[in-house]
C-alpha cells in the first residue's frame, strides 16, 4: 500500500489501473478511521479490484468557528488500518494541493439548506467542492459512503445525478459501539461523562423507531418522544431532531415510508448526529 500526497503521483497509477481493465472503489474520509470507516473499506476491497482511500481533513467543509484545527488526525494510525484491510493507496494531500487558488465550488441548493444544513450553511458546499475533486482525481467505478451522515449521502447520490457523474454511490450501514453509540472520528472528544451522556442519541432514536412500529402515525408525537428522552440527559442540548421523507429531505407531519429519522445533539461542545431510515 502506498499513501500518496501528489494529485499528479496518483493519476498515472490511476491511469495504469484503467489500462489494465481494474475497477476501482473510493473510500472518502477524513482520517482517523474507526470500524465504520473499515466497514467501507473492507466492502470496497470486496467489490473493486483496487481501492484507494482519501484520507484530506476537508477545510472548506468547517466553518471558522468548527473544529478544523482541532479535528483528530493520525495518519500512521490511518496507514495500519487501510494496509490490513487491503486498500491500495491512502490519498492523504495537503489543503493547498486540493484548493490553492480555487475559485470554483459545488454548491446545491433546497436538500443542503435543511437538517444540518441550517446550522451549518457552508458545510454541503464543502462536501460537494471536495468530493467532486476527489471523483476527478481518482475517476472511481464506485464510491463508499457510511449512512450515519444519511443528508450527506442523499446530497451526494444527488449530486452525481445532476452532474452526471459515472460512478455508483454505495451507502453502507451504521456501525455502533456494543452500548449503541454510532462509531465517529468525533466520538473521541467526549470524557468519560461525556460518554455515558451520548447514550441518549441511540436511546432517544430507538424509542421513536419502536413508537412508529407500534402504529404512530404522528411525526410530531414521535419527536417529542426523541426529543422528551434527550432533554432527560442533562449534558445533552437537541440542535434538531427531523422526521423527514427520505427521498427529498422534505418534512412530514404524517409517518410515511421511506423515512429519514435523524437527530444532531450537542454533548457538551461536541455535536454528534445519528439516524434511523425506514424504508
Ligand atoms: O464524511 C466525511 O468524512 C467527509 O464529509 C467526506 C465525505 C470525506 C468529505 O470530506
Amino acid at each position: 500500500m502506498r499513501i500518496i500526497k501528489k494529485i499528479d503521483e496518483l493519476r498515472p497509477i490511476i491511469k495504469s489501473w484503467k489500462r489494465e481493465g481494474l475497477t476501482i472503489g473510493l473510500v472518502p474520509t477524513m482520517g482517523y478511521l474507526h470500524e465504520g470507516h473499515k466497514s467501507l473499506i473492507d466492502r470496497a476491497v470486496k467489490e473493486n479490484d483496487r481501492v484507494v482511500v482519501s484520507d484530506f481533513v476537508n477545510p472548506t467543509q468547517f466553518a471558522p468557528n468548527e473544529d478544523f484545527e482541532t479535528y483528530p488526525r493520525d495518519l500512521d494510525a490511518d496507514a495500519a488500518l487501510c494496509e490490513a484491510a487491503g486498500a491500495d493507496v491512502i490519498f492523504n494531500p495537503e489543503p493547498d494541493e486540493m484548493y490553492r487558488d480555487a475559485l470554483t465550488f459545488v454548491d446545491m441548493n433546497k436538500i443542503t439548506k435543511v437538517l444540518c444544513g441550517k446550522t451549518r450553511p457552508i458545510h454541503f458546499s464543502g462536501v460537494c467542492t471536495v468530493v467532486s475533486k476527489l471523483f476527478n482525481i481518482v475517476t472511481p467505478d464506485r464510491a463508499y459512503f457510511g449512512r450515519k451522515d444519511a443528508q450527506q449521502l442523499c446530497v451526494i447520490k444527488k449530486m452525481v445525478e445532476d452532474l452526471n457523474f459515472d460512478i455508483e454511490i454505495v451507502g453502507c450501514p451504521i456501525v455502533r459501539e456494543s452500548d449503541g453509540l454510532a462509531k465517529s472520528s468525533r466520538n473521541t472528544y467526549l470524557n468519560p461523562e461525556e460518554r455515558k451522556a451520548a447514550l441518549c442519541l441511540s436511546r432517544s432514536l430507538e424509542k421513536g423507531k419502536r413508537l412508529i412500529e407500534g402504529g404512530e402515525e404522528s411525526v410530531a408525537a414521535v419527536l417529542d418522544v426523541i426529543k422528551t428522552e434527550i432533554n432527560k440527559e442533562p449534558l445533552a442540548e437537541t440542535d434538531y431532531a427531523e422526521i423527514v421523507d427520505l427521498k427529498d429531505l422534505s418534512p412530514l407531519v404524517k409517518i410515511k415510508k421511506p423515512l429519514l429519522c435523524a437527530i444532531a445533539v450537542y454533548i457538551g461542545k461536541t455535536r454528534l448526529i445519528d439516524n434511523f431510515i425506514m424504508e
